[in-house]
């Protein structure tokens, strides 16, 4: 097949495109979500089950991801087109372009939610609103936010826009040019924060309960939640690194790229547990607090610590980044296609999908007050779209993308996007996408619908 270009323009260099996507990886689902679904899971044996998870079914499929993008150079849904017909099977593989974008839909709706109520935490921590707070105070100011749909609300728009502005500039003047600026100061930030809990916090007690070992601890629904989580922190399943790889320089090899991406992404996950729990420990609070861990513990801890003003308002600030290069990834795929598709601008491009969005996010906004007895199969719009997104759909589309890249689509067109030089790797990759992934993705789902209705 001729070599066939992105009418969006390509990443600079080879670091733009692994920069770009490692925004995209690191967001609330390493600072936010991991700290607090390792604490409520026990610790050290979800943590290594996470990790087999993210090297075995994480990583293989990510690499499908990318080189079914920089193949066909275009949108998901289209991409998914491209290459089936180049492959000579049914464009209906297309489906599974389809349901990545319907998940990249939900998540962004809800993911709004949290990253506005981050900003609300940063304007917090610079009004010194957590100096001295207690435990039930900061509590009930956490409960307040949620019950105050208005104030929700006014963090969810911001947020929204922000994203907007970003992705209408495009790949070269919006994504690549924010991914120049922020993630350098993500890891400047994360490095202070570090430093900072090293010295203040009960680092070793930390590390403990991050990496001792307890089997007994783990369940089948732990072991789903690892794997959710997996596809989750590596955004995997719902066509950003497919739309991220598309952009992609031909040069780069896609294996090299992906394992930098994932080990990055699982560093800052490590890193934001090594900041946390110390500091959690450090002041007698609850490792297992669930999703209040960083919105109620965490201000307490800094409000009680000398500089903890200065220090929690660099954390949130690092929060906010973190979830801002996401979320960007979460809205340029349907944008692409929109595009592609319909040939809009970017710009009524980016007002549909974020109007869309910020519609979508307001029924989960609303789950925490007006519309809190409103139950889709006894969760809350909130929990309902966390969990149908992160443990069942991502999930599902990287089992068919992996079914996709092993079993269907044409081999030396793989080989020729992978241009791995070493047989033998591409041989591991190969068999790992073929039999391991999907075996291990069609167990953990097995087991655990088993378990729910026996
Ligand atoms: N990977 C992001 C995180 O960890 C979430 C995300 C999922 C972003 C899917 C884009 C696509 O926060
Ligand atoms: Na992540």
């Amino acid at each position: 097949m001729q070599e066939r270009h992105s009418i969006h323009g390509t990443w600079a260099n080879r670091w733009i495109f692994i920069l770009a996507a490692t925004g995209s990886a690191v967001g609330l689902g390493n600072i936010w979500k991991f700290p607090y679904i390792t604490g409520e899971n026990g610790g050290g044996a979800f943590v290594l089950v996470y990790l087999v998870c993210i090297l075995l079914v994480g990583v293989p499929i990510m690499m499908g991801e990318a080189l079914i993008g920089r193949r066909a150079r275009c949108n998901p849904v289209n991409a998914m087109k491209v290459t089936a017909s180049e492959s000579g099977l049914s464009t209906g593989w297309q489906a599974i372009g389809w349901m990545a974008a319907l998940a990249g839909f939900l998540i962004f709706s809800f993911y709004s939610v949290v990253a506005g109520w981050v900003l609300n935490y940063i304007a917090g921590m610079v009004r010194g609103d957590y100096i001295d707070m207690g435990r039930e105070q900061a509590a009930a100011q956490f409960e307040l936010l949620l019950a105050d749909p208005k104030l929700m609300l006014a963090w969810h728009s911001v947020f929204v826009v922000l994203v907007m502005l970003v992705v209408v500039g495009g790949v070269n003047k919006g994504l690549e040019r924010a991914t120049r600026i922020m993630m350098p100061a993500l890891f400047a930030l994360l490095a202070l924060l570090l430093g900072y809990s090293f010295t203040t916090g009960h680092f070793t007690q930390g590390l403990e309960f991050l990496f001792h070992f307890a089997p007994e601890d783990l369940t089948w629904d732990s072991v789903l939640v690892a794997l959710g989580h997996s596809f989750f922190t590596l955004s995997l399943g719902m066509g950003a690194i497919l739309a991220y790889g598309s952009y992609m320089p031909k040069s780069a090899s896609i294996g090299g790229t992906v394992m930098t991406i994932a080990f990055l992404d699982t560093l800052v996950a490590l890193a934001a547990g090594m900041a946390i729990f110390p500091i959690v420990f450090a002041n007698e609070l609850d490792p297992g607090a669930g999703p209040g861990l960083m919105f109620i513990t965490l201000p307490v801890a800094f409000g009680q610590m000398p500089g903890g003003q200065l220090f929690g308002f660099l954390f949130f600030l690092l929060v906010g980044v973190a979830a801002w290069t996401s979320a960007i990834s979460l809205m340029e795929p349907a944008t692409a296609w929109l595009v592609e598709r319909l040939k809009l601008e970017r710009l009524p491009a980016c007002l549909i999908l974020g109007a869309a969005g910020w519609a979508m996010g307001v029924l989960s906004l609303g789950s925490f007050n007006v519309l809190a007895d409103f139950k889709l199969l006894g969760m809350t719009t909130f929990d309902f779209l966390d969990f149908v997104t992160a443990n069942i759909m991502l999930p599902l589309g990287g089992l068919f993308l992996a079914i996709y890249v092993g079993w269907f689509m044409q081999r030396t067109a793989i080989m020729d996007e992978l241009a791995m030089k070493n047989r033998l790797h591409f041989n591991l990759w190969y068999g790992v996408v073929r039999f391991v992934a999907p075996v291990a993705v069609a167990i953990i789902f097995a087991l655990n619908l088993y378990q729910k209705l026996a």
